[in-house]
């Protein structure tokens, strides 16, 4: 791919007003980061969800803010252009706006990013507002929020009925007024989804199988591929099985190795003839017929 220029709010905002579906993946580290980068992803997430897909965590819940940064680093060196969302993980924003605030700027200064993410609805409208006045661009999650799976119920479609469905509106209203750019709606029904779409401000509507009415959509990247080997959601879409090649690969390469079909020549280096007597000579302290001492 050419060379692209650095994506930036203005153009995620180009790219809503004519009616261009944003892409949006999750990444966590520098290879795969430089793959997204050349498929041309507009926007990545380094998500909390690294304590999963990554750590090996059951939860979000362990991540911390050195996790965070680490991954969000790593991503960046691969993927210089894209715009690039760090993830408040658990406690980092909810204690109070100062540590809210400090948090985000350490996900600017210290990773590059573009934007964080946060969980949650009016509840933490202040800490959206107090990120947005220190001049950092703010993206709010909204229906099923990993780090509150256990308040919720667990990893399950949210806003089913009226009343729950109208609290999540009511949220995403309450973000707008608060100063975010963008809010993710993660696991709620379309028609939920494309209502609040339908009637967003100056704001970017993500859809995290939430169905296909939002601006644009977010896959977790081990969904698209098979990487996760514990379950994947309904919601993703698996675009190839990669987690079945690499275990294909190495099962082959333990085989090789057991076999001693491996390496073959070509897969390392010989040494001069003279290079090597030279060398035995020299082991041997100059003298000749003795067994060289290795
Ligand atoms: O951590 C993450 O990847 C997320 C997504 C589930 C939206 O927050």
């Amino acid at each position: 791919m050419a060379e692209r220029k650095k994506m930036t709010l203005p153009d995620l905002f180009t790219k809503k007003a004519k009616g261009e579906p944003i892409t949006w993946l999750t990444c966590y580290d520098y290879p795969t980061a430089y793959f997204q980068e050349q498929a041309g992803v507009d926007m990545i997430l380094v998500g909390d969800s690294l304590g999963m897909t990554m750590l090996g965590y059951d939860s979000t819940l362990p991540v911390t803010m050195e996790d965070m940064i680490r991954h969000t680093q790593a991503v960046r060196r691969g993927a210089p252009t894209a715009f690039l969302i760090g993830d408040m993980p658990y406690m980092s924003y909810q204690p109070s706006d100062e540590i809210a605030v400090r948090n985000a700027g350490r996900f600017m200064a210290e990773a590059a990013c573009d934007a964080v993410k946060l969980e949650g609805g009016a509840e933490m409208a202040p800490r959206v507002a107090a990120i947005a006045r220190a001049g950092i661009p703010v993206m709010g999650h909204l229906g099923l929020t990993p780090q509150s799976a256990s308040a919720l119920g667990g990893f399950r479609l949210q806003g089913k009925d009226a009343e729950r469905a109208r609290k999540i509106a009511d949220d995403a209203r309450m973000l707008e007024e608060a100063g975010v750019f963008g809010i993710l709606l993660e696991l709620v029904p379309d028609r939920l989804c494309r209502l609040i779409t339908e009637r967003a401000g100056d704001v970017i509507i993500m859809s995290l199988g939430s169905g296909p009415d939002a601006h644009g959509q977010l896959l977790i990247y081990h969904d698209l591929f098979g990487l996760y080997p514990k379950f994947t959601p309904r919601m993703a879409k698996r675009y190839a099985d990669a987690g079945k090649v690499i275990l294909d690969g190495l099962k082959a390469y333990v085989g090789e190795v057991t076999a001693r079909e491996f390496p073959q020549p070509e897969n390392y280096f010989g040494m001069d003839d003279r290079e090597y007597e030279e060398l035995l000579s020299l082991l041997d302290g100059g003298r000749k017929g003795d067994e060289p001492k290795l």
